[in-house]
């Protein structure tokens, strides 16, 4: 829907209000330019939950839906967050984009290739826009690296790599006490949405969080784009292994035909030439929760397990640096401002970056710093991975979901070269309140 400069107040929807919807609706009740008109769940208890922590900071009480489409019908909304189970959120975005209204997806991956495409066709018909909510993409570290990539510091870079390392063993085996209840778990076959995902399908179901930053880095979708990937899977054991060492005989889990493979390791291919390795790792013990970032270029390399970064000729001979005083030096722009006006929980801060990103370009009418094509792009390696693994780590081609405007889009996050630039600026993001 067309905005007019007169509007001050941004008019958001919720569907899914579970851990990280409520989050995020949290984060939105400290901006005095944003109102949650409407909330949608299937479960009530998660719909009063929200409901009263709204009229509770004073802020009148949103409509509350237990249909996403029936929400959307009804309230004239700007935009909606949608952080459901992950099979819902291109379809509900979709109908987002029919409705007129902006839709925020949380990560997650893609159920298929051609669902992405809707999802670009849908956006193209649409006179709204869609944003990923990759909250990854607005850390500091990672702004900070994009930073360094920009001025050149690692040289031309070659190579990359991320992932998401996580041990998530009794969260996927579903056991019970968890928040997850049961008309949730009805859409799901009645399981936790991510535990049905690892037995059902093998492939890199959370590439977004690792692929993101780096895709920035890279100019992905803005003279770069994705080639092709190779994907391989380990054998699956860790899930089943820790459900017999700690479930019931009787459980549910136990016994599942896991079809998920513990370790799965994609190489993406660029068309400037780099390669990015993209590990997937939640169903073996680890201590930490790791994105495994490097960034591998002709002069150095920032290595994020090791919080430290090498540069050629400059660091001395075979010893790393401490990241954290290259990040100041190249601390971003935008970072600076959020320190100077204080960072607000969530992830580091970046939560609530991430929704100024979705709430400044609506308000502006401008495109969204992650845009549909990044959303198409980074979710499409679940698809295109569970292509290759099927086909014994065969190479893959990527669609080109902008139909060659990568060849000449500006690159992400960097500022807008011209006022009239149909891209939403990062100055904006801390000053629209
Ligand atoms: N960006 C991040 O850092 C981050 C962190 C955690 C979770 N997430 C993502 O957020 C999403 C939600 O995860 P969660 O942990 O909050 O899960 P959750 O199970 O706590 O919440 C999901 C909610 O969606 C509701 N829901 C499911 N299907 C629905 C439908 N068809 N219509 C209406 N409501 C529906 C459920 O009832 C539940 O309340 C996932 O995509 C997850 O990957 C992102």
């Amino acid at each position: 829907m067309a905005r007019t400069a007169d509007d001050e107040t941004i008019e958001l929807g919720f569907t899914g209000v579970g851990a990280r919807g409520a989050g995020l609706a949290r984060r939105c009740l400290t901006m005095e330019d944003v109102e949650i008109r409407a909330v949608c769940d299937v479960q009530d208890r998660r719909l009063d939950a929200v409901s009263e922590r709204v009229t509770d900071e004073g802020r009148p009480a949103p409509n509350t839906y237990h249909d996403h489409q029936e929400m959307l019908a009804a309230e004239d909304l700007d935009g909606v967050v949608i952080a459901t189970s992950w099979r819902f959120h291109l379809p509900m975005a979709i109908q987002a984009l029919e409705a007129g209204v902006w839709p925020g997806l949380d990560v997650g991956p893609a159920s298929s290739v051609e669902e992405c495409w809707s999802l670009v066709d849908a956006a193209e018909a649409s006179d709204a826009r869609c944003m990923l909510l990759e909250n990854g993409c607005f850390g500091r570290d990672r702004l900070s690296v994009l930073n360094m990539v920009r001025h050149g510091l690692f040289g031309e870079i070659v190579h990359v790599e991320c992932g998401y390392c996580h041990d998530l063993r009794g969260r996927l085996n579903d056991v019970s006490g968890t928040s997850r209840e049961d008309s949730a778990r009805e859409l799901s076959g009645g399981r936790y949405f991510r535990g049905i995902q690892h037995e059902k399908r093998n492939c890199d179901l959370y590439p977004t969080h690792g692929v993101g930053p780096l895709a920035t880095c890279l100019d992905i979708n803005r003279g770069n784009r994705f080639l092709s990937l190779t994907s391989t899977a380990s054998k699956a054991r860790g899930l089943a292994d820790w459900g017999e060492r700690h479930l019931p005989e009787d459980h549910p889990s136990r016994g599942l035909d896991w079809r998920h493979g513990d370790i799965i390791t994609t190489v993406i291919r660029c068309a400037n030439g780099e390669t990015m390795t993209v590990t997937h790792d939640v169903s073996l013990p680890r201590p930490d929760n790791s994105k495994r970032f490097m960034v591998r270029g002709t002069r150095g390399m920032w290595q994020e397990e090791q919080d430290a970064v090498y540069i050629d000729e400059q660091s001395p001979d075979h010893e790393w640096e401490d990241f954290a005083d290259y990040r100041d030096e190249y601390e971003h722009s935008l970072w600076d401002a959020y320190q100077e006006t204080g960072v607000r929980g969530g992830h580091g801060g970046a939560d609530y970056l991430v929704l100024r990103g979705f709430v400044e370009a609506i308000k502006q009418d401008v495109r969204p710093p992650i845009d549909v094509y990044d959303t198409a792009a980074w979710r499409a390696v679940s698809p295109l991975s569970e292509e290759s693994i099927a086909q014994g780590s065969e190479p893959v081609a990527f669609p080109d979901f902008t139909n060659g405007r990568w060849m000449t889009d500006e690159p992400i996050f960097d500022p807008p070269a011209a006022a009239d630039d149909d891209r939403v600026s990062f100055d904006s993001l801390l000053e629209g309140e």
